[in-house]
């Protein structure tokens, strides 16, 4: 079969990943992360495969539209949403979908709070909370916290069921004074909670970088996104302390359309942009409509322990790399190039020279490159 770009994806590395988060928090449950797509590896897929073969019972999504596709293509399956973001709670549609679902919307407004409390049918639905404890993002403000007092009294909600909030830089170190102190407000509203006798079922703020750390270990849930997939959510200089030894799950492959020789000054490719060197350029099949940015003009690429570089714009559908003539490196038209592979530390190179985060590269993958499973 001929070679097309791919982006393949392993389940087994995946599952080894879910090995090793728990190795770094065994006794945490877990909310697998499922955004954007699964952060670009193809949501439907992900779910399906964590649910059949690892266990997993709770994901967490950004949208409910995401959540609507995995209750509409994954009818069969057990398992529990979290909406995070965009919940739509207050149109008949959405409502009806939480309310039959499985799926819950976490509130993070104090508007939204009285509108669910409000509501006949969402009344008796479990309440997920989410607030900010320093994020400043989304979030019931930590000063709210009497007034959510006061309205789950008013409306004799005893319990929370999960309570959430999210770090605003577990990528850098948790020693740090901004997690340390999200973390402290996160446990003084747990117990400001408790003492005014509303119960907290389930409770989570770790994400990637504060689970690498083991910070924050104690609630009863982790929300792993990024590690799951492969790469560490930690930035330099914390990445060389990180004991994260997660493999990238999935490999973007793509081919040699053409290669040709070019002299010194020749123009090449959108802008002409001239080659500095006599050398040969390989065509590959990758641009921006596959989520190549034109950030990658300038970069280096290896191929077969040769170091390429990206030369002049990147295309909608190609881009050219240049190797200098002195490398001799074996290009030919039709071979396999491998944009990245399940290396993380290939990965995290290319991440720092393109001066994108992980997350970023992984999720601007466009639908017309395939996932392979
Ligand atoms: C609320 C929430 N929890 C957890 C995560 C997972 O974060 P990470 O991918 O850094 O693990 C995210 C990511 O966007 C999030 O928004």
């Amino acid at each position: 079969m001929k070679i097309r770009s791919s982006f393949f994806i392993d389940f087994n590395i995946l599952d080894e990943n879910l090995s090793k988060l728990k190795f770094l928090a065994p006794n945490n449950k877990i909310i697998f992360m499922i955004k954007a797509n699964a952060y670009g590896h193809g949501m439907v897929r992900i779910v399906k495969f964590a649910v059949e073969q690892l266990g997993i019972t709770e994901f967490g999504c950004a949208t409910i539209d995401e959540a609507k596709i995995l209750r509409r293509v994954l009818p069969k399956h057990i398992f529990d949403i979290y909406v995070f973001s965009d919940v739509q709670i207050n149109t008949k549609s959405s409502s009806e979908f939480y309310l039959n679902s499985r799926t819950l919307p976490v509130i993070s407004s104090l508007e939204d709070l009285e509108y669910i409390l409000d509501d006949h049918d969402f009344r008796h639905m479990p309440l997920c909370l989410k607030f900010n404890t320093g994020m400043n993002r989304l979030g019931i403000e930590l000063e709210q916290q009497d007034e959510v007092i006061k309205l789950l009294k008013h409306h004799d909600k005893k319990e929370i069921y999960h309570l959430f909030s999210h770090f605003s830089s577990a990528s850098l170190s948790v020693k740090k004074k901004r997690p340390r102190e999200q973390y402290d407000n996160f446990l003084e509203l747990k117990q400001n909670l408790k003492s005014s006798s509303i119960e907290i079922k389930y409770s989570s703020m770790a994400n990637s970088g504060a689970i690498e750390q083991q910070f924050s270990l104690d609630e009863t849930h982790v929300r792993p996104g990024l590690m799951l997939y492969g790469p560490s959510a930690l930035l330099n200089p914390n990445i060389t302390t990180t004991p994260w030894s997660g493999k990238l799950i999935g490999r973007l492959e793509t081919y040699i359309l053409k290669t040709f020789e070019v002299k010194r000054g020749t123009p090449v490719g959108y802008g002409g942009t001239i080659a500095h060197d006599d050398g040969m350029v390989a065509v590959l099949a990758l641009g921006y409509g596959d989520g190549i940015s034109t950030e990658f003009q300038g970069k280096k690429l290896q191929y077969l322990n040769h170091a390429g570089t990206v030369l002049g714009r990147v295309n909608m559908d190609m881009l050219q790399l240049f190797f200098p003539r002195s490398q001799n490196c074996p290009l030919r038209a039709g071979d396999r190039f491998l944009m990245w592979g399940h290396d993380p530390e290939y990965f995290r190179n290319l991440c720092q020279q393109l001066k994108m985060i992980p997350y970023e590269l992984l999720c601007q993958l466009t639908v017309r490159v395939p996932r392979m499973y």
